[in-house]
């Protein structure tokens, strides 16, 4: 008997497992588009108290931390391209918002990518002013 077999699974048990996959695949693949790059640069800039430095963003995302990788080293420099995991060798879409018109559309995404990004190369967790100028200088890349 298949696993999926409506004698062994109700019919509220198997909406219950197919409702949430449906809802998944309607939200599109891995993420779920909530805000834009110019709000997530808002919210990092309040929590930091002052407006994310373009400058400050390009030295953080180019020099290394104290361990081997750069931001740059997976992102590549400019982030405008496609950039390729340093060890995996993965390509990762653009950084750039203007070149890629996903980046930053995620709040969670950002989020959680920051988390582990910052801890695997400033082994620690960016503040929120290192968050801003990172996307204070994304923002500044224009075609
Ligand atoms: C070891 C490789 C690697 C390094 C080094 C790295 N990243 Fe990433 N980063 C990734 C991958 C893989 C993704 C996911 C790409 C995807 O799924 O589109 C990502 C995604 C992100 C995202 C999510 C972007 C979005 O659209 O929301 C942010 C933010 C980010 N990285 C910031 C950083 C910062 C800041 C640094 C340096 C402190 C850094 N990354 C260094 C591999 C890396």
């Amino acid at each position: 008997m298949s696993p999926l077999s409506p004698v062994r699974f109700p019919l509220f048990h198997g909406a219950s497992r197919v409702v949430p996959i449906a809802l998944a695949l309607l939200a599109g693949p891995a993420f779920a588009a909530d805000t834009t790059a110019a709000e997530q640069l808002d919210r990092w800039s309040a929590q930091a108290g002052a407006p994310g430095r373009v400058d400050a963003g390009r030295s953080f995302f180019n020099r290394t931390h104290g361990s081997e990788w750069s931001c740059a080293s997976c992102h590549g420099t400019p982030p405008t391209e496609a950039g390729k995991h340093a060890s995996t060798g993965k390509r990762i879409a653009p950084m750039a918002p203007a070149f890629n018109t996903h980046a930053f559309t995620d709040s969670a995404k950002a989020d959680k990518w920051f988390r582990r990004n910052c801890k695997d190369v400033v082994s620690r967790e960016c503040s929120a002013t290192e968050k801003a100028d990172v996307l204070a200088y994304l923002l500044s890349l224009k075609p």
